[in-house]
């Protein structure tokens, strides 16, 4: 037995590190390029967020001039749009000029048709179906972008580090691995997971969306993170409360803490004080010593 015992370990161990040693994959592109991303300080970070609405407003102005021509808000209403400080007036306004109208049915002949959107519609999708959104978009899918930031890794950096983070694909990439040239209609992103997008680079130049007088100047930089800052809204729009809760009930707990352990302390003072005597120190026992030594006639 003690010989099988032997032989059986000594097969495991070999075919352990051969293992180990020789069938490595080999690197790929993907392993080497990939960059996670770099960080995004927004004012919804950290226990303590809050959304600076001027930033989701010029967020919001980004999605609109540039990103709506290719991705739908399909979980966000226009009137949703008065958190971000405008005003009804203001959303019917910006519902009424939307650019894409909302599918409809038309009340004579019963035929689809689209009509002006209202505060009370949702932000609809640019393409009529996937095919189409397939179609404009050398066969990718353009993702609805409600959820974008929470459906990512990395949320709002991502989509930060993502939008600026487009450039010429490394010379010791293509050196090292001439298959993973960046096929023809596809652009090169480290951030994104193959390297590889069908989104052209949306945020070009600077300037190119015109922020009104008092904002920051809408540097590529700037817009891009003030786009990401406004996904963080439509992915959580109840951030800042659900922050500002956690606060109160963490505080609370806290407090109930400390009291819970003073009740605790004055409820068992009582029991726990009370100490057994055993052996000569027991009452019981120096009564008895007493008269034992009472009865022999010794002293003390
Ligand atoms: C010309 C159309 C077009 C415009 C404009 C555009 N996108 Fe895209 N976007 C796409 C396509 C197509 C994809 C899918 C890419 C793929 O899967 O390769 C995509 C994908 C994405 C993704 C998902 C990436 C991932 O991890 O899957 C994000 C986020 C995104 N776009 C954000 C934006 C933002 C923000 C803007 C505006 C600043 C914008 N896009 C403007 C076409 C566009």
């Amino acid at each position: 037995m003690g010989l099988v015992g032997v032989v059986f370990s000594t097969v495991l161990l070999i075919s352990f590190f051969n293992n180990i040693s020789a069938d490595k994959p080999e690197p790929t592109a993907e392993e080497e390029f990939h960059l996670s991303p770099e960080p995004l300080a927004l004012a919804s970070n950290g226990p303590f967020g809050k959304f600076d609405t001027k930033q989701l407003q010029r967020g919001f102005q980004v999605y609109k001039e540039v990103c709506a021509a290719c991705h739908g808000l399909s979980l966000v209403a226009f009137h949703d749009l008065e958190a971000l400080g405008y005003n009804e007036a203001e959303v019917k306004a910006i519902a009424n000029q939307w650019p894409i109208e909302v599918p409809s049915v038309n009340p004579e002949t019963g035929e689809a048709a689209t009509r002006k959107a209202l505060s009370s519609d949702r932000f609809p999708s640019p393409y009529a179906n996937e095919t189409a959104a397939r179609a404009a978009n050398n066969n990718a899918l353009p993702p609805d972008l409600s959820l974008i930031t929470k459906a990512r890794g990395g949320g709002a950096a991502y989509i930060h580090s993502l939008l600026t983070g487009y450039r010429q694909q490394p010379a010791e990439l293509l050196q090292k691995f001439p298959a993973a040239k960046t096929p023809e209609g596809l652009y090169y992103n480290p951030y994104f997971p193959n390297l590889n997008l069908a989104m052209p680079p949306p945020l070009t130049a600077d300037g190119q969306v015109t922020y009104a007088p008092g904002n920051p100047a809408p540097t590529v930089d700037q817009m891009s993170t003030d786009v990401s800052a406004f996904l963080v809204w439509t992915a959580e729009p109840k951030l800042a409360v659900r922050k500002a809760t956690g606060l109160w009930v963490t505080i609370f707990l806290l407090f109930a803490t400390v009291f819970g352990y003073l009740a605790y302390r004055n409820l068992w003072a009582s029991e726990k004080r009370k100490v057994r005597v055993t052996g000569a120190l027991d009452p019981k026992n120096q009564a008895k010593s007493a008269s034992a030594k009472a009865k022999a006639g010794i002293e003390g």
